[in-house]
């Protein structure tokens, strides 16, 4: 299994309960991979800077939140330069058309029209490198990727045609079969997001005050005016969110109320706060304490490097030879 994770900012509580759960049970079941995608992050030009910091953050987080180093193999994509020589050897066989009709190129494309490079044109062939060096099979990754996943497929297959190979499997995408959690955001809106704005989200390190601050100001609204009544939108949200932390007696009264129509949404929101900073709390300080210990997170960091480029070099002598190079 292999995954990849851009380094873009902070984790809220809506990455949390989507894609991370998932991880902490893969690394249960399966030989498992997992990369932060610092070579990707390079078609936006980040500062040196900016790029440790936010992959030293997105390594933290996920050490801190419990991806085992021990029971997974987790490493910077690029502590693996196998991965950029295997994206050479594809290269070499994919095509300008093809590439060019991938979604996610063309809405870059239009979105960043001062900077079509081509390591955007060739991103999915970097994904593929990154899954089939390690010989991956089962990548779980959501709906906006599926594309970037058909063409690892043909990328792999089209090796092994052209080499009269057998190296490498078809990769799949794969989903975790558990239900879907739902995580709405604080403003009112869907699904709890980043672009949203700073108020939509609650950050698994978000400090005691402003997590009460935030829930205290979340978008209610004017109460039910009539017993019965079916719950807003916004009021449903906060709903969901209490039934991610709060005791179901305490959900049960409020649920209550709002059918009797007297409801008390600061009651709600204090509850909410106050359940909610019993979740969060030891995430935080988790992320607070991992983030600060940089030794330990360069070991963890050259621990994973050395796993993974193993299982890398394995594969790239195949393939060399396979191309008709020596072995390295
Ligand atoms: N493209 C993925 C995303 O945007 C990240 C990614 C890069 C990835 N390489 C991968 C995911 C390999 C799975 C496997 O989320």
């Amino acid at each position: 299994m292999v995954s990849g994770i851009r380094p873009t900012g902070k984790l809220h509580l809506g990455n949390y309960f989507g894609a991370f759960k998932n991880f902490l049970t893969l690394q249960e079941q399966f030989d498992s991979y997992f990369f932060i995608a610092d070579y990707h992050s390079l078609t936006t030009h980040p500062t040196p800077g900016d790029l440790k910091s936010s992959v030293r953050r997105v390594l933290a987080e996920y050490i801190a939140l419990g991806l085992d180093p021990e029971k997974c193999t987790i490493y910077l994509q690029s502590d693996l330069p196998e991965t950029a020589e295997l994206y050479l050897f594809l290269n070499m066989n994919a095509y300008l058309g093809e590439l060019e009709r991938v979604t996610s190129f063309k809405d870059k494309a239009r979105t960043q029209p001062n900077n079509i490079n081509a390591g955007l044109l060739t991103y999915p062939v970097l994904m593929a490198a990154d899954i089939l060096i390690h010989k991956g099979v089962k990548v779980p990754v959501g709906k906006d990727q599926e594309q970037h996943l058909e063409m690892s497929r043909t990328f792999a297959n089209r090796f092994n045609r052209l080499y009269e190979c057998e190296i490498f499997p078809e990769p799949q995408a794969f989903s975790v079969g558990q239900k879907l959690i739902k995580v709405p955001g604080l403003t009112g809106g869907g699904k709890m997001s980043k672009s949203a704005g700073e108020a939509d989200s609650i950050y698994l390190d978000e400090p005691a005050e402003s997590l009460n601050k935030k829930i205290m100001r979340a978008v209610s609204d004017s109460g039910p005016t009539v017993a019965g009544a079916p719950k807003s939108q916004p009021v449903q949200n906060l709903f969901d969110l209490m039934d991610l932390v709060c005791a179901p007696d305490a959900i049960a009264f409020f649920d209550e109320e709002h059918k009797k129509g007297s409801i008390r949404y600061g009651d709600l929101k204090k509850q909410l706060a106050q359940d909610m900073e019993v979740f969060i709390a030891p995430l935080r300080d988790a992320i607070n304490s991992t983030l600060a210990n940089d030794k330990k997170l360069d070991e963890i960091a050259h621990f994973g490097a050395e796993k993974a480029r193993k299982s890398a070099r394995t594969t790239l002598a195949e393939v060399r030879e396979a191309i008709g190079f020596k072995p390295l």
